[in-house]
């Protein structure tokens, strides 16, 4: 066989690379989809979705609760990983199964065989919500990738660089698709613009984001 292929890594199409570590699965969580939304009914009959506040005092658009080990709260005193439900006084909901095998599949798919989430941040973008630029940082080691999950309306995902300023490329994040960043883009910043109205035939009048992390 010719060299040609040497430099290319073996991932199940369709794939798009986002940059050097970053890649983004098209589709990669339909199979999951059904048990992943039972699971999800389950785990906010105990941890509700709710607006927290950022240390500077604003109340975030994006609703948030989490499942595992630990999940990640914002208040007045700064961003943080917390083994309690600060809300309900009690540990998260369990990371449920088809949660963990969704992210390990796309993690490998994705280059990083390795990966077993601790905890997985729930995100409720209602239409006009957004999440500004930022980095995924309160983890204690980055040798972990980010699994993001994308169920219910469309949104933009815009992934920049390690600096705020850096370029942004935007990507159209739909129903089913996995984004998976590690390696040199760990770090980098990303965000999502302002959610656009719509209706989702499963999911209703909303994008939920499952963001797999190993912070602990
Ligand atoms: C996040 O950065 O925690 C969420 C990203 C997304 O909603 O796609
Ligand atoms: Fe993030």
């Amino acid at each position: 066989m010719s060299d040609l292929f040497d430099n290319i890594v073996p991932l199940d199409p369709p794939f798009e690379r986002m940059a050097e570590g970053a890649v983004l699965l098209r589709g990669a969580a339909l199979p999951f989809e059904k048990k992943v939304l039972a699971a999800l009914d389950r785990i906010v009959e105990q941890s509700p979705f709710r607006h927290m506040v950022t240390p500077g005092g604003f109340i975030m658009s994006v609703a948030m609760t989490n499942c595992g080990a630990a999940g990640w709260v914002t208040d007045r005193s700064g961003y943080r990983y917390d083994r309690n439900d600060p809300e309900m006084g009690r540990p998260w909901p369990t990371m449920p199964d088809c949660f963990r095998e969704l992210a390990a599949s796309a993690a490998s798919n994705a280059g990083y065989p390795e990966f077993r989430p601790d905890a997985c941040l729930i995100n409720r973008y209602e239409p006009g919500a957004r999440l500004s630029l930022h980095q995924d940082k309160n983890e204690r080691d980055f040798a972990n990738p980010i699994v993001s999950v994308s169920l219910g309306l469309p949104a933009i995902f815009q992934f920049g660089g390690l600096k705020r300023n850096d370029p942004i490329r935007k990507f159209a994040l739909r129903h089913g698709d996995v984004a998976v960043w590690g390696g040199p883009s760990r770090l980098f910043y990303h965000g999502v613009p302002e959610l656009k109205d719509g209706m989702h035939e499963m999911v209703g009048r909303m994008r939920i984001n499952l963001t797999f992390r190993g912070a602990l």
